[in-house]
């Protein structure tokens, strides 16, 4: 049989056409990771969210080496966290429930974009390369005030990055001659040994203690403050860790002369 060359040609590149669209559809599908939700993330009682293992007390978690895990509580109109922060060169998993109606988790600029449903956590693995600022909100019309329900996600320098906490407890007054203790607790929320230097000024003294917290642990540094140190009066104090600090007032008083201290 004999073809025409016209009609050869014509049949060649509706071919390559064909071709090009599978191709096009399947890049569309597959390239840019888009995927469907499903119940790939569990599921939840929408009721039971505050004694949640994870939802309980949603935020971010250090998986180990550079992943984490950020839990986020959707609801009329906001997300807990509402601002959330990960380092740069982080492969970061979210995990996002609805406490109450259809709301959609949505970082602006990026391919994260999903639905959130009452009942089922929406997983996603995102990979963040540079720091960056990205605005949080919602795409799915969840009530009178959804333009309003928005959050931020902060991708910082690896090296301003931490999840360390600090909580002091200090009595607020002490008799002159007597000892009192100042206890900084240091916690660790990654899942590596994390050491350091709890520091305390006092009237112009500085108290310093080496302290070594094991990932995920929490650690107690106590400083011996002698009063013989400190004059009679109020003397504001400041703890040290890293970037974190407390600050407060001990008082320092002379009840043996009777009380007619100022203090
Ligand atoms: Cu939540 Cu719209």
């Amino acid at each position: 049989m004999n073809i025409h060359t016209y009609e050869k040609a014509w049949l060649i590149a509706s071919m390559v056409l064909i071709v090009g669209f599978i191709a096009t559809i399947t890049y569309g599908a597959v390239g840019p990771g888009i995927a469907m939700i499903d119940d790939d993330g569990g599921s939840v009682d929408p009721s039971e969210i505050n004694d949640h293992e994870r939802f309980g007390d949603p935020g971010v978690t250090h998986v180990g080496g550079n992943e984490y895990e950020v839990a986020v509580v959707a609801q009329a109109w906001s997300y807990t966290p509402s601002e959330i922060e990960v380092p740069a060169d982080s492969e970061v998993t979210f995990y996002v429930t609805s406490r109450d109606v259809t709301h959609s988790f949505t970082v602006a600029g990026t391919n994260i974009n999903t639905m959130v449903v009452p009942g089922e956590v929406s997983e996603m693995t995102v990979e963040f390369d540079e720091p960056d600022e990205y605005g949080i909100l919602c795409n799915e019309y969840c009530g009178e005030s959804h333009h309003t329900m928005e959050g931020k996600l902060n991708v910082v320098p690896e090296d301003e990055f931490d999840l360390t906490e600090l909580s002091v407890e200090a009595p607020d007054e002490v008799e002159a001659g007597n000892e009192t203790t100042v206890t900084a607790t240091v916690e660790n929320g990654m899942q590596d040994d994390l050491e350091t230097t709890a520091t305390l000024e006092i009237g112009g003294e500085t108290y310093e203690e080496d302290v070594t917290v094991p990932g995920d642990d929490s650690e107690d540094v106590e400083f011996a403050v002698d009063t013989a140190d400190l004059e009679e009066g109020d003397h504001d104090w400041t703890v040290t860790v890293d970037d974190h600090e407390e600050s407060g007032t001990l008082t320092v008083s002379n009840s043996t002369d009777g009380g007619d201290g100022d203090a």
